[in-house]
């Protein structure tokens, strides 16, 4: 699908890769956002992008937001804590908003559907991990979410003709991302005590982080080239970084040399997957490649998260 002189819902597209999404398609496309702002914030939404304040979880709200007249939805609205505090609840949310938005494609005739997965649907798997990685074990609820959204994503591609790109994304970094994710949280912590650094885990998780600029282009170029039923690709960098290493980068940028305290163990919470590296060959043989490292994802991060600070 061509996205030019489209109209699309980016369910989401206040949050941090909604808004960056938005921003990009926002020039050639009529954009319309739905959130409820609850790890985000209207500023991020571009001003040419129509917005629709409430809550996925209302059916009045999906009704609303999912009208006869779009081309596309780009569904990204979920709650993506992966140490989350209530589970359960996460895993009931992001399935039933994501059914109930598929539900409503189907009923009002808009049957091209963005999705975005998650690394975490992989688990513990071998690195770099390819596609049709299987069996697919994910280790956290939030990754079983992913997967069963996934699932979710192809019955309706299969059974009612939608066209469907589901992104498996590493660590997507860059301007607006909260706390909860490794960059900001080290920049709040050095914030804090610029003296000590305190490291979930044994700061050897060695995970892909994607800069959020590439992300965007990479899914661009997919949903404009790739047209099966079900469109699957992994988006990441082909190194990656280790959570140590992270700290240091973080450092160097804040011009700080603090003592790093591990709080020991091989993962940083409970679900956490220590190593994370994925395949992108998929995604080249379509012929994208990122150019930034993983290191250098976390470094252009880095600053522009420093800068957004002031
Ligand atoms: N950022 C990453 O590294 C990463 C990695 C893998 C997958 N993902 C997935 O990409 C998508 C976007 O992630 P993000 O980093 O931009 O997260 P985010 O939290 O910044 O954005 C999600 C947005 O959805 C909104 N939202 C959540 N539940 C909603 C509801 N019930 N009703 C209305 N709005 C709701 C939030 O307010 C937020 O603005 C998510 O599906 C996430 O699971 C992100």
């Amino acid at each position: 699908m061509q996205l030019s002189g489209k109209r699309v819902l980016v369910t989401g597209g206040a949050g941090f890769v909604g808004s960056h999404l938005a921003e990009r398609l926002v020039g050639d496309n009529e954009v319309r956002v739905v959130d409820h702002f609850a790890n985000s914030s209207p500023e991020w939404v571009p001003d040419d992008a129509a917005v629709i304040e409430g809550d996925l979880t209302d059916p009045a709200v999906i009704e609303e937001a999912i009208a006869p007249d779009l081309d596309a939805v780009f569904h990204f609205a979920a709650d993506k804590a992966v140490d989350s505090e209530d589970p359960n609840a996460q895993f009931g949310r992001n399935n039933e908003i994501t059914e109930r938005v598929l539900a409503r494609m189907e009923e009002v005739g808009v049957r091209k559907v963005a999705f975005t997965s998650s690394s975490t649907v992989y688990g513990t798997a071998p690195r770099p991990t390819p596609e049709d990685f299987a069996p697919l074990e994910p280790i956290s609820m939030y990754g079983a979410s992913k997967l069963a959204c996934e699932s979710l994503v192809s019955v309706y591609a299969h059974s009612y003709d939608f066209t469907a790109w589901s992104f498996r994304f590493a660590n997507i970094v860059g301007p607006h991302l909260q706390l909860g994710a490794v960059i900001p949280d080290f920049i709040a912590k050095l914030d804090e005590d610029p003296s000590t650094l305190e490291i979930l885990g044994d700061g050897r998780q060695e995970k892909s982080y994607m800069h959020i600029t590439e992300c965007t282009d990479a899914m661009v170029h997919v949903i404009e080239t790739a047209e099966a039923p079900v469109n699957t690709y992994n988006l990441g960098t082909r190194t990656t970084t280790s959570v140590t290493r992270i700290g240091e980068i973080v450092a160097e940028e804040m011009g700080l040399d603090p003592e790093f305290e591990f709080t020991g163990g091989s993962q940083g919470w409970t679900g956490d997957v220590p190593r994370m590296g994925l395949s992108i060959e998929k995604l080249a043989a379509l012929g994208w490649r990122p150019e930034d490292s993983s290191d250098d994802a976390v470094r252009r991060a880095t600053r522009e998260l420093l800068d957004e600070r002031q």
